[in-house]
């Protein structure tokens, strides 16, 4: 019997994501050049949260998938650059006082606490409208109708119907029980959106065909989906110094998830049953999408 493939490592995916991961960072030092006197404090704080390590999954996506369709590397950067710019941003935000108060992001002190509340802010303000202006520049791609596809795209993910959107219910949800469907809701708004345009912004930057785009959209919906009940079992099972952030955050704040609706083997299995279908959804690429169904198996087997 063959190994069931969602229990592989695969040692080719972790290669491809250190080497995709060094290309971003380069890319985002060069977009975000320190300088002197006045503003260097908030370029400090920019570069603070989005230098500071990181999976990098969401630029990987955009890299990986941009591959499949010949798109030239440093276009695709551009648009990893930017999709990780905005993640720290909401990062920042999320860990602030007034939502998560959390004191720890990638195994350092978050921006708010290395910073104060107000740098961190602005920092995160700077990086949204940053991350949208990389991709209006024409060194993004010569077309102005893939720009503003990839713009509307990333707009439509990021905002009130998107992940600030996910944001909002998940504060007024604190303290309350939400069913299944209401939880994966909010997963598909606060962390599945943004996922599922990272993905989707190969496909853009390589004018797919709509049925191609299509697979690649139920890819990224499937492992963005996947990749918060995974988020959400390792705040019960992993320790802080893996995971780089505080643990147990959800519970004690009275969050809806999957493992406090499911526990955690129905979390998993859930998880599993997702990622089936993302394996799915990409099986007309062939070994061309080898390393994207390697990650859509890391999302669930990660250990931070
Ligand atoms: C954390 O995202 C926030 C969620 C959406 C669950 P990641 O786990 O991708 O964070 P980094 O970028 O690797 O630090
Ligand atoms: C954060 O979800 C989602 C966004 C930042 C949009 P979480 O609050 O679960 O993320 P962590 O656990 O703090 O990384
Ligand atoms: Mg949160
Ligand atoms: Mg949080
Ligand atoms: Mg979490």
């Amino acid at each position: 019997m063959s190994p069931n493939p969602i229990n592989q490592d695969s040692t080719l995916l972790r290669q491809d994501l250190e080497s995709k991961a060094s290309l971003i960072e380069a890319t985002i030092d060069t977009l975000l050049p320190l300088s002197d006197g006045k503003g260097s404090r908030l370029m400090e704080a920019m570069r603070y949260a989005t230098l500071g390590g990181g999976k990098r999954l969401r630029g990987y996506l955009v890299l990986s998938t941009a591959q499949l369709f010949n798109v030239p590397t440093e276009q695709a950067a551009r648009v990893a650059a930017s999709v990780e710019m905005l993640h720290a941003y909401s990062l920042v935000h999320d860990d602030l006082p007034s939502m998560d108060n959390d004191d720890m992001r990638r195994g350092q002190p978050s921006t708010h606490r290395k910073f104060d509340e107000a740098t961190a802010i602005l920092a995160g303000d700077a990086l949204q409208t940053m991350a949208f202006d990389i991709l209006a520049a024409d060194q993004t791609h010569p077309n102005t109708c893939v720009r503003i596809a990839l713009i509307k795209s990333f707009a439509d993910a990021s905002g009130a119907y998107g992940m600030v959107g996910g944001q909002m219910i998940d504060m007024e949800s604190e303290g309350c029980s939400l069913s299944l469907e209401e939880t994966q809701h909010l997963h598909a708004l606060k962390t599945g959106c943004l996922i599922r345009y990272a993905a989707e912004a190969g496909a853009i930057l390589g004018q797919a065909s709509s049925d191609l785009r299509q697979c690649i959209r139920s890819y990224g919906t499937h492992i963005g989906a996947a990749f918060q009940i995974a988020d959400d079992i390792l705040d019960v099972t992993a320790t802080a110094q893996d995971l780089g952030k505080t643990i147990g955050k959800d519970e004690a704040s009275g969050k809806s998830t999957f493992v406090s609706l499911l526990g955690i083997e129905g979390a998993r299995t859930e998880a599993i049953r997702l990622i089936e279908k993302a394996i799915a959804d990409i099986s007309s690429f062939g070994t061309a999408a080898d390393r994207l169904r390697d990650l859509a198996c890391y999302i669930i087997n990660r250990k931070y």
